[in-house]
């Protein structure tokens, strides 16, 4: 009656215990797959600034803190010079005020952040408020 272990590799069941193997050992590797990279920040192009900006108005940011994170009155201005890529990302995943949170992968990857942060990097700092005459005029 148990054919099987007789003629393990003939016929139908060959193709059947085929199917089955490699199901086994395509689900680890989709899992991988599955993983986001980790975003590399410091070696950003101008394709992730490119992304990044399109990313800022998808992900409605734009909306709260500008179209160049420069600040509004719904959101303050993003400085990423005072903070550092995984504490950005922290927030956006964890925020402790008013902010929406974005929890998760499916509401904003890794990379599609780390595409925002490059782009928000890119943005020129305000001019020094010394540097212009109107202001210095007293
Ligand atoms: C509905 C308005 C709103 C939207 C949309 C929004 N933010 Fe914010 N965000 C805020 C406010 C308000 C704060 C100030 C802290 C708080 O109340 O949570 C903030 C704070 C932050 C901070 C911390 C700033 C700091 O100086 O510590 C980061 C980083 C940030 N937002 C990034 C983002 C990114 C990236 C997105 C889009 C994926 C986004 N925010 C979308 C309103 C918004």
């Amino acid at each position: 009656m148990n054919h099987f272990f007789v003629y393990p590799f003939s016929g139908r069941r060959f193709f059947w215990a085929m199917g089955a193997t490699l199901l086994i050992l395509a689900i680890p590797a989709a899992r991988v797959q599955a993983q986001q990279p980790t975003p590399k920040v410091d070696t950003a192009s101008a394709e992730n600034v490119e992304k990044g900006k399109r990313n800022f108005v998808t992900y409605v940011c734009s909306a709260c803190h500008g179209y160049s994170g420069q600040g509004t009155e719904r959101g303050p201005r993003l400085d990423t010079n005072r903070i550092p890529f995984p504490a950005f990302a922290r927030y956006v995943r964890q925020p402790a005020g008013s902010m929406p949170r974005y929890g998760t992968q499916k509401q904003i990857s890794d990379s599609a952040l780390a595409d925002i942060y490059a782009f928000l990097k890119s943005v020129p700092p305000p001019p020094d408020p010394k540097s212009i005459p109107l202001l210095n005029d007293d």
